[in-house]
């Protein structure tokens, strides 16, 4: 029996679900009031006329996932599962080695740009963040692959706001080859899965 892309997407969403009588919603729940915004996020952009300096890259790895006390972005089970690589691509210049992430090296670049359908154009960094699935899987089952997207999700956001911050636009990248990208990061039977691309650079 084949299945339809919806077929399984719904049932991804099945089996990682709750019953419906999980955990109960408190009707006390506080009205949270937003904080003063400074300003919009800036649209998405897709093609970069520079690629942003190896000192911002460090400080964008270092500041959206937070790696200690506190951290900028909620992980359940406080599991944080995210990997990350980054990778120049479009003609930017080689990244030396950074904290926090794998850099991929020229070829492994040019192959992760065409497993992301080169949907991007000028000198930039992809960073792809992967969730390493062993823990996450162990506590919370098939659940797990759904906390995980959720959880890119929060780091995304925080890198894209941490991004606008220091000057450089970005583009949140869902669409990918999935097994191409396991394979350059070198997880092609590990309990690891790629989930999030993240173009950055100068508009
Ligand atoms: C989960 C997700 C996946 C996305 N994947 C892609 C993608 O693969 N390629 C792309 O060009 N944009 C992608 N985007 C960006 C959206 O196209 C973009 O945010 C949307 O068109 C709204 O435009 P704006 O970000 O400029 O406001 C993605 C956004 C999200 C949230």
């Amino acid at each position: 029996m084949s299945l339809s892309r919806n077929e399984v997407v719904l049932w991804l969403h099945n089996v990682s679900s709750l019953d419906l009588w999980g955990p109960p919603v408190s009707e006390t729940w506080p009205r949270l009031r937003g904080r003063e915004r400074d300003g919009w996020r800036p649209a998405s952009v897709r093609s970069f006329s520079a690629p942003p300096a190896a000192s911002q890259i460090q400080q964008l790895l270092d500041n959206a996932y937070g790696w200690s006390g506190v951290r900028p972005v909620p992980s359940a089970g406080a599991l944080y599962p995210l990997r990350f690589f980054v990778a120049s691509i479009g003609g930017a210049p080689a990244l030396g080695s950074v904290r926090r992430a794998t850099t991929l090296n020229q070829e492994q670049a040019c192959a992760l740009d065409r497993a992301f359908f080169n949907q991007v154009a000028g000198p930039s960094v992809l960073i792809v963040a992967q969730a390493s699935m062993d823990r996450p899987v162990r506590r919370y089952g098939a659940r797990a692959y759904r906390y995980a997207l959720l959880e890119a999700g929060h780091w995304a956001q925080e890198a894209i706001r941490f991004a606008a911050e220091v000057g450089l636009r970005s583009c949140p990248l869902g669409a990918f080859d999935d097994v191409a990208v396991s394979t350059i990061l070198g997880n092609a039977s590990g309990w690891t899965l790629p989930l999030y691309g993240l173009a950055l650079g100068e508009a």
